[in-house]
């Protein structure tokens, strides 16, 4: 198992069944060994910071119907909710004030906000900061709509492949194209976006062979950033009682990204701290230096339910800020409230 590690560690790269054969035999002692060259690695890359982002989810209405997730369509019991632009600059507003420098506007797929209004949402964003950096997250839409929002200011764009599984994809999207998908985060990635991709760990059905092929998929894309959470079942979803994934599984899908992607931003997520109370810790020991505390008005907050026991949920802006730097302090690194741009792309400047 050490060759594996030492190999990845000197290459950045395994073939696909070094990875499975990997996965399938980890022991504790290789997944620290892991962990400690992960560590390394991230140390050697970004130093002991952490960027913090401010996430602004900004609607809760949805009209895919992923069967994970406790936003999809069908889901009636979902409570909705909508802020309009004004509230939405209100929060950017009260980040802006408790130091945040990006903002990461996340929602359903919500047609609703129109590209003309998210266009002059993002100039009115840039406008009022103009050295902050702007982050979409808003799922799917056409070429025109990414290319004229990157033209008002939009900086980077997150939208997760998921999974890299053709066949666990489809079964879990029924109302999604995987072509599509993996044909938006290229267009993303060429139209200057900084992209973020990524996945979710222990999906139902989901095998180590998949788990290799997001890796792989990963490195040939080449992100800025890569998002990977535990797979959290929602009780008003059809995979209400699928067991969830581990903390442990994540933490290794982690490590194994910073080592393959190593210029990677990769969060520590709020579904694996949502797992584990020192989740977002041990990840950001495991090789991750973002975090991405909720500056959504707390009256929403529990009405954007993307699976079960979120975090965080009753928590102002301000204490949860503060929560987090205590926390990313004793983890043992230092926080950075900077834009946190990825090394590839300060080198592309
Ligand atoms: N458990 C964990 N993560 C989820 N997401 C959606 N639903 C769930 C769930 N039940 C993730 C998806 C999506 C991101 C915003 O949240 O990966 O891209
Ligand atoms: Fe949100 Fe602690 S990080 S309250």
């Amino acid at each position: 198992m050490k060759q594996f590690i030492h190999k990845l560690y000197a290459r950045g790269e395994l073939s696909k069944d070094e990875i499975v054969y990997f996965l399938q035999h980890l022991d504790p002692e290789s997944r620290n060994e892991l962990f400690r060259f992960s560590h390394k690695r991230r140390l050697q890359k970004y130093g002991d910071k952490v960027y913090l982002r401010g996430l602004i989810e900004f609607s809760s209405f949805c009209r895919q119907d992923c069967l994970y997730c406790g936003l999809r369509a069908s889901n009636r019991d979902a409570e909705r909710y909508r802020l309009n632009p004004e509230q939405i600059l209100e929060c950017c507003r009260e980040g802006y004030r408790l130091g945040f420098r990006t903002f990461v506007l996340q929602s359903g797929e919500d047609f609703w906000y129109t590209e003309d209004m998210l266009t002059h949402l993002v100039q009115a964003i840039k406008a009022e900061f103009p050295h902050s950096a702007v982050t979409l997250s808003i799922g799917e839409r056409g070429e025109d709509t990414y290319r004229r929002l990157y033209a008002a200011g939009a900086d980077r764009f997150l939208m997760r492949h998921e999974t890299a599984s053709r066949e666990l994809y489809e079964a879990l999207h029924p109302s999604m194209s995987y072509d599509n998908r993996r044909t938006c985060l290229r267009m993303l990635k060429e139209i200057g976006y900084q992209i973020g991709a990524g996945f979710m760990v222990g999906l139902p059905g989901q095998t180590a062979e998949d788990l290799a092929d997001d890796l792989l998929y990963l490195k040939a894309l080449n992100p800025d950033m890569i998002g990977i959470g535990p797979f959290i079942p929602h009780d008003h979803t059809p995979l209400r009682s699928a067991k969830p994934g581990t903390v442990g599984d994540t933490l290794v899908m982690i490590a194994l990204a910073r080592l393959f992607v190593p210029d990677a931003l990769i969060p520590a997520t709020t579904a694996i701290g949502s797992l584990d109370g020192e989740g977002r810790e041990l990840a950001l020991q495991a090789g991750a230096n973002v975090v991405m505390p909720n500056l959504s008005p707390v009256s929403v907050r529990k009405k954007y339910a993307l699976y079960n026991n979120k975090i965080c949920l009753g928590e102002e802006s301000a204490q949860c800020r503060h929560c987090l730097e205590l926390r990313i302090q004793s983890a043992g690194f230092s926080v950075d409230m900077g834009r946190g741009d990825s090394l590839k792309s300060l080198r592309q400047q």
